[in-house]
């Protein structure tokens, strides 16, 4: 495999991403804009893998910055994982994501063109499904309406890309993730919330270190077995070794653009999860329910089987170990 960049490189799913990708001796450059990160996370990359981590400081919106990446590296791949992605902070800040999420992706359309680069590998999200009440939900399934300016910015994602490629030789493949969740079992990189997390198990992991007294869930009332919303955990590993998959696969493979689901194939409670959390680390963890959260889907799980037999990938990691790794990291906070 020759050199892939990945943009967003020392973020959550980034670095597991680029630790994947230097385990299987790919060389790799990261660009990050560090506004959601720190960069001690390349000596923790370095410290899992052994191998040192080629790092650019820039805004992939910056397009003479990213230019001059491309200029000096030979840039055989693209993974595109730099965008905003809080779903709450996306209906208060619509146009900074229009801006950051869009912008950001034809910066680097630009610079995949004039070096033609031969692939690129594309985060999205299960957003995209909107308010659907189908699952297991397969690839097929028509992309509607988005819920939020964050799904918006990854529903024109995949458009541009389905419209980029009838036009330029990249192949393209579209990664649409469910839940991802957990942390690299050495415990060195992890999620790093910035202020009070959105996402369930950075709230989960704070509550239980004292940082959050309370955690809500939110909505027991819905029409679930238990009441609770259903979403399709995947440990942020398994997702990560996904992606390396898709780069093979976009390099080898004769359609111009594929999409595929990331998930683990089945859905979990909030209720479960959380005890989940509870028992295999052996605490109590404060919580109670709540109203229901404005957007929140009812159930949603991946019919991951395309990726299965397309890319010969599947999930390895269970709940289990996807509470305790969570737990670990947040212990080294
Ligand atoms: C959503 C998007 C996902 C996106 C992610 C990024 C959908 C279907 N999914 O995931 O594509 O990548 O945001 O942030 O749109 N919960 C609580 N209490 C909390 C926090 C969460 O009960 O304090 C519950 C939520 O109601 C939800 C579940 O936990 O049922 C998961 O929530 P969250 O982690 O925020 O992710 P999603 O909203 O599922």
């Amino acid at each position: 495999m020759s050199k892939i960049l990945v943009t967003g490189g020392l973020g959550y799913i980034g670095s597991h991403t680029v630790v994947e990708l230097q385990n299987v001796n790919a060389e790799v450059v990261v660009v990050d804009n560090l506004a959601n990160t720190t960069l001690d996370v390349a000596g923790r990359i370095q410290k899992i893998t052994g191998k040192p981590v080629t790092f650019y400081q820039v805004d992939v919106c910056d397009t003479p910055a990213l230019e001059e990446v491309f200029e000096k590296e030979d840039i055989s791949g693209v993974i595109h994982f730099a965008a905003y992605k809080a779903v709450g902070e996306s209906v208060e800040k619509p146009v900074a994501y229009y801006q950051n999420n869009v912008s950001g992706l034809i910066s680097l359309l630009h610079c995949v063109k004039k070096y033609k680069t031969k692939s690129l590998v594309f985060s999205s999200s299960c957003t995209v499904y909107g308010d659907t009440k189908e699952s297991p939900i397969t690839e097929n399934h028509p992309i509607v309406e988005a819920i939020s300016p964050y799904g918006t910015t990854k529903i024109l994602g995949e458009e541009i890309l389905t419209d980029f490629t009838k036009f330029c030789d990249t192949k393209v493949v579209c990664l649409r993730y469910f839940n991802p969740v957990g942390a690299h079992k050495s415990a060195l990189i992890g999620e790093l919330p910035l202020g009070v997390p959105s996402n369930l198990i950075p709230y989960v992991t704070q509550t239980a270190a004292g940082i959050r007294e309370q955690l809500t869930i939110f909505g027991n009332d819905y029409d679930t077995p238990d009441g609770t919303n259903i979403r399709d955990f995947i440990h942020v590993v398994d997702l990560a070794k996904a992606h390396v998959k898709a780069v093979d696969y976009a390099t080898s493979n004769p359609i111009s653009l594929d999409v595929f689901n990331l998930g683990t194939g089945v859905g979990q409670s909030v209720k479960e999860v959380v005890e989940t959390f509870e028992r295999v680390n052996d605490l109590k963890l404060n919580y109670t329910y709540g109203p229901r959260r404005q957007g929140d889907v009812e159930q949603i799980w991946a019919d991951a089987s395309k990726a299965k037999n397309v890319l010969g990938w599947e999930t390895e990691i269970e709940l289990d170990e996807m509470m305790r790794s969570a737990w670990a990291w947040q212990q080294t906070l």
